[in-house]
Order: C-alpha cells, then sequence, then structure tokens
C-alpha cells in the first residue's frame, strides 16, 4: 500500500490551460521525438491531460497511461477516445504502479519526474515495469549546468513546489535515472523558454534509456 498522494487541483488547472500554449510554441516537436519508433505496450507514467496520446506512432499496440490528479486524468480519459493507439487512463502513483513486473516495452515520463516525491523509488517501480531490455523514454525540465542559475534553483525549491503541484526545478534527472540502473543510450540538452517565468526551468533532457537485457 502506497500512502503518496497526489493532490493539486489548482494547478491541475492551471496546466490543462496553459500546456496546450507550450505546445504551439515547440512542445508539440518535442512530444513528436520523445515518442518517435516507439513499438509495442507502452506505460506512460503522470500522463496528465494526455498531450502525448496523439502522437503515439501507430507501431505501438496498447498504451496504459497512470494519471493520479482527478480532473487530468478524467481529461485524459476523453484523450484517450480520439487516440491513434488504443489507450487506457487508470488511477495510481508513480512510487507504487499499479502493474505487474516487465510488462511493457516501454516506459514514458514526459514533464513528471520533476514533481514525484520520491524520484529514486518512482524510478526504481519504472524499471521494475520496463521488460529487460526495453526502455525509458524521458522528456523532462532538470537543473542548470550554470552555476548561478543551478544555485538560485536550489534555493527556489524551498516555494516552487508549493505553486507548482510539487514541481521541483533542481532536479539531476539524467543522474537519477542512471542511478536507477538504466543506461542512457540518447540524450539531447536544450534550453526551451515558453514564457518568461519558464527561464527558471528552461533547462531540458530528451532521450531513452534502456533497461540491460541482463
Ligand atoms: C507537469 S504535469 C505533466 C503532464 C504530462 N505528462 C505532460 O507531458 O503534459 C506533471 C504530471 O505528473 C503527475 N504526477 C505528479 N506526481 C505524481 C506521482 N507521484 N505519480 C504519478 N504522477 C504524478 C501530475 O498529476 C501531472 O499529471
Amino acid at each position: 500500500m502506497s500512502n503518496e498522494q497526489v493532490r493539486h487541483p489548482i494547478f491541475a488547472k492551471m496546466y490543462a490551460r496553459f500546456a496546450p500554449q507550450m505546445d504551439k510554441v515547440g512542445g508539440a516537436e518535442h512530444r513528436e521525438e520523445l515518442l518517435a519508433g516507439l513499438t509495442g505496450r507502452v506505460l506512460e507514467v503522470g500522463a496528465g491531460t494526455g498531450l502525448n496520446f496523439k502522437r503515439y506512432p501507430p507501431t505501438v499496440t496498447e498504451v496504459v497511461a497512470i494519471e493520479p490528479e482527478e480532473s487530468l486524468r478524467a481529461a485524459a480519459l476523453k484523450a484517450a477516445l480520439n487516440a491513434p493507439v488504443p489507450v487506457t487512463v487508470i488511477d495510481g502513483v508513480a512510487g507504487s504502479l499499479p502493474v505487474e513486473d516487465g510488462a511493457f516495452d516501454a516506459v514514458v515520463a514526459s514533464l513528471m519526474l520533476c514533481s514525484v516525491r520520491d524520484l529514486p523509488k518512482a524510478l526504481a517501480e519504472m524499471h521494475r515495469a520496463v521488460r529487460p531490455g526495453g526502455e525509458l523514454r524521458f522528456y523532462e525540465h532538470v537543473r542548470s549546468g550554470n552555476r548561478v542559475l543551478g544555485v538560485m534553483q536550489r534555493g527556489l525549491d524551498v516555494v516552487w513546489p508549493h505553486l507548482f503541484g510539487g514541481c521541483h526545478t533542481s532536479r539531476d534527472t539524467a543522474a537519477a535515472i542512471r542511478a536507477a540502473g538504466f543506461e542512457v543510450e540518447r540524450i539531447r540538452n536544450f534550453s526551451f523558454r515558453p514564457s518568461p517565468i519558464a527561464t527558471l526551468v528552461a533547462p531540458h533532457i530528451i532521450g531513452s534509456a534502456r533497461r540491460p537485457a541482463h
């Protein structure tokens, strides 16, 4: 049993409104890059309103999407109806995924590893859920390599999570992915600043990591 509760109704409302705007100024292309070439059964964790759903390639046979926040899950259920591949949306949390060991060919983490309370635990669960040899696809904002911005981000993380649904600005997510036992095969660092406030979370990574086959 998990005591990991996710309830950020005000942030959820705000995100549902602004995420499509972010997609219009570059986010959509990042989502395409995130999902390109995926095949088989995919688990998407923290799916939000389901903005990725319409971008899954036809080589994906099924998506199971986990979303703990009630209003976002309701929006995701609607998005699933128009998805080009079968999408099932269920309640659940990253730290205790309601799925069998090794049941998926790939796991997708899209702008959500910043928000989970226990990052190593969430990644350990993703590692468990993907089959040996399967992939973790990630698209995340991360700690800046710039010393000044990095220090600012660490300070900011005292208040930022309270304002933005548990989001942290200063996570070294690539290091955490490696520490969880994934082998990073492809990673692209880039800056994405869809609005002035997003300067603080501009450093992003996108790429693929693999659970070793043995
Ligand atoms: C910034 S939104 C991103 C939503 C979506 N993945 C996207 O790309 O638009 C962060 C998402 O992570 C989800 N989330 C936060 N904590 C979580 C947790 N512990 N387990 C699963 N999902 C979580 C939130 O409910 C929200 O949907």
